[in-house]
């Protein structure tokens, strides 16, 4: 069934476990992620990207996002990613989005907060649940590149009164994870993840989660972080999946046979994330 991020979220935050929130572009991917969560028992998030949107268009992404979670038999939302201004986040809610991000950690602090109070001012009165972003996560999502020296961590108190301020359902911290394939294993900053939790009490939020060793993700799920980005290691599955199915069968023209395989590849590293952040059977 189609719910909002909050519902999903809180339940993860009051329980402490993760939810996975997986990056769609196509119909199969959204297939192999409710697939996983069905067999799983498992609540899940559909989340689409600036390059998602782009790629597909709101009304594909918002149409497939929304007959899949009509029709599951577990709770899901769908989800922009990295919303990156007003009218954007509206359009999506127009589109019946149940969770929409508002990515202000480009700007200054005052600067985020207004975007993100104006944005909630108008998604919580239409029932919809705002994640905000706080402190810079490295690395490239589609189109947002921040560099290296640009990271910066979230600073706990400025968390605090970022949340205070605006209401935020669930805020995504930058904690020592960047967006898309690692060149050296990320170091998170655990203490940090514990002060954000304690001073803030609400779900938290990893971004660039892809290829970040097991025990830091399981140790980040113990210390208070409830929603688990993942975008590269399906894209990782997809790829190898295609790649391997062409190098068997050069000469098939089927589009179906070729990207069946891609979506079952998807589908099992769905539900080892999902075993991974404690998701599973929470439905
Ligand atoms: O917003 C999407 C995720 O942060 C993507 O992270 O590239 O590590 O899968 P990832
Ligand atoms: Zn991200």
């Amino acid at each position: 069934m189609l719910v909002t991020g909050r519902e999903i979220l809180q339940d993860a935050h009051k329980n402490n476990y993760a939810v996975g929130a997986f990056n769609v572009n196509n119909m199969e991917i959204v297939q192999a992620i409710i697939e996983a969560a069905e067999e799983t028992n498992s609540p899940v998030i559909l989340q689409a990207s600036q390059g998602g949107l782009k790629y597909a268009g709101v009304e594909y992404i918002a149409g497939l996002g929304k007959i899949a979670a009509y029709n599951a038999k577990v709770p899901v939302a769908l989800h922009l990613d990295h919303g990156t201004d007003f009218d954007q986040v509206m359009l999506c809610i127009r589109h019946g989005f149940t969770s929409v991000m508002i990515d202000g950690s480009r700007f200054e602090l005052d600067e985020n907060i207004a975007i993100t109070k104006k944005v909630i001012e108008v998604a919580h009165a239409v029932g919809v649940s705002v994640e905000a972003e706080l402190g810079k996560i490295g690395g490239t999502e589609d189109h947002i590149t921040v560099d290296e020296r640009d990271v910066t961590f979230t600073d706990p108190e400025e968390a605090k009164r970022f949340v205070e301020e605006t209401n935020v359902d669930y805020l995504a911290i930058a904690v020592g994870t960047a967006h898309g394939l690692y060149k050296g294993e990320p170091k998170l900053d655990f203490d940090r993840i514990k002060t954000i939790k304690e001073i803030t009490g609400i779900p938290l939020v990893l971004h660039g989660s892809s290829g970040v060793p097991e025990e830091s993700i399981k140790k980040a799920v113990s210390l208070g972080i409830n929603k688990i980005n993942i975008d590269t290691d399906l894209r990782v599955a997809f790829a190898a999946a295609i790649k391997d199915f062409l190098k068997e069968n050069p000469d098939n023209i089927d589009p179906r046979k070729i990207l069946g395989p891609a979506k079952y590849a998807m589908k099992e590293a769905v539900m080892e994330k999902m075993h991974l952040f404690g998701s599973v059977g929470r439905a």
